[in-house]
């Protein structure tokens, strides 16, 4: 009972207040026994990744259409999550929702649990994307690989885990019973709690996705030379830097993120100068050899790992986002040394903020090496939009 009532207070988070689901978890379930928090979290996430398909299956067995943030749709989106996703029985279903609508239309939700029931509703195979973003993603990708983002959608990604050393490989896959793809990473199955994985506390590890690994190896070699580091925090790819040798300046205005930043790098003995600014604002002391801009951007290529993201974004933040990744581009442009390797990188699907940046950067003394799509669901883990410049000189 506790865990639908926080998975319900979850959703009403993210979806009505437009909060992350990792931020109001880390927030909200803390005062809960670890069995109900894993519910919780499960209930939240799976009516997250089912979210259009749950709300039609409501609107189906509804006379009238529930608003969107009433609190009887979050109870039965989390009641319909719980019986067609983690197969809670029937009657357990009714009981539990009808007990969280104590003064609410505990008649409705009734009889719109019972009719489905009736019926034998169930789930398409593979869930539906928002038709905001279906739209735009049919005209632009393969029918192969939206079937494979919707698969991605559907499913708990695995975890990905990034190593302080990457001799260590095999003896980390082995110990945490994972598998590798490249030296430096190792993969376990599901979402893990990684608070109780050995090695995280003597900070062996870090978690970070392995597309996002592939934006830092756009660089090439930096071992032992100065690399800026720009939109830096949390700070997996600063720690991937540091690891690999660099000494890196991580710049980000976030003073909060920045020391989520700053205890990775306690955790893992890794070191880094930090800097909290914003960048629209600041200017380095020095040009640097090599620049990672990871700007800020829609996340749209993360849905894997942050399903919400579907819903609490729309494409028409794209303007706004894209005009200002390309102000990032284009001052971070002119700290780079001639010679030096800038790569600019966002988790987004979006045209408007990957091709059409790098074609609205033109003419600013970069010259484009190659520009990559990594699509969830057909690439190596999250959606990304990766471009490499090189100035010329040196
Ligand atoms: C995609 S996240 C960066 C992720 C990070 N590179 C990593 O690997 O963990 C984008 C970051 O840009 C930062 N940001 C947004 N606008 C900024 C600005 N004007 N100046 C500096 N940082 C900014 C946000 O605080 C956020 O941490």
């Amino acid at each position: 009972m506790a865990a639908r009532a926080a998975a319900v207070r979850l959703l009403h988070e993210v979806l009505t207040l437009g909060r992350s689901l990792d931020e109001v978890f880390a927030r909200q379930v803390q005062a809960l026994a670890p069995p109900d928090r894993a519910l919780a979290h499960a209930l939240a996430a799976q009516a997250l990744r089912w979210l259009v398909d749950l709300d039609r299956l409501i609107d189906s067995a509804s006379a009238r259409p529930l608003p969107a943030d009433a609190r009887a749709r979050q109870v039965l989106r989390i009641a319909l999550a719980g019986r067609l996703r983690l197969k809670t029985p029937m009657h357990a279903t009714i009981a539990t929702a009808l007990a969280l609508l104590q003064g609410g239309p505990r008649r409705l939700c009734h009889a719109v649990l019972a009719r489905l029931d009736r019926e034998g509703a169930t789930l398409p195979e593979l869930p539906t994307l928002p038709v905001a973003w279906a739209e735009r993603w049919e005209s632009r990708f393969k029918p192969s690989a939206l079937e494979a983002m919707r698969a991605a959608l559907g499913t708990i990604p695995p975890t990905d885990l990034s190593l302080r050393n990457p001799d260590e490989t095999t003896s980390w896959a082995t110990r945490l019973a994972g598998q590798s793809i490249e030296p430096g990473h190792v993969q376990i199955a599901g979402s893990q709690r990684v608070e109780a994985l050995p090695g995280l506390a003597e900070g062996a590890f870090w978690v970070q996705d392995l597309a996002a690994r592939q934006v830092v190896r756009r660089l090439g070699d930096v071992g032992g030379r100065p690399v800026l580091d720009l939109c830096a925090a949390p700070g997996g790819k600063t720690l991937q830097l540091a690891a690999a040798g660099a000494h890196v300046t991580a710049v980000d205005r976030a003073a909060y993120r920045m020391a989520r930043l700053e205890a990775h790098l306690a955790r893992t003995g890794l070191s880094a100068r930090t800097v909290v600014a914003d960048l629209l604002e600041w200017e380095p002391d020095q040009l640097f050899g090599f620049i990672l801009l990871d700007a800020p951007c829609s996340a749209t290529g993360t849905f894997r790992r942050h399903p919400e993201v579907l819903a609490r974004r729309h494409p028409r933040e794209l303007p706004g986002l894209a005009e200002r990744q390309r102000q990032m581009l284009a001052r971070s442009a002119n700290w780079l040394a001639p010679g030096g390797r800038l790569v600019y990188a966002v988790c987004s699907l979006e045209p408007e903020e990957g091709e059409e940046v790098v074609e609205r950067t033109a003419g600013q003394g970069l010259a484009l090496l190659a520009t990559e799509r990594l699509l969830p669901g057909t690439g190596p883990g999250d959606g990304f939009f990766i471009a490499t410049f090189a100035k010329a000189g040196a």
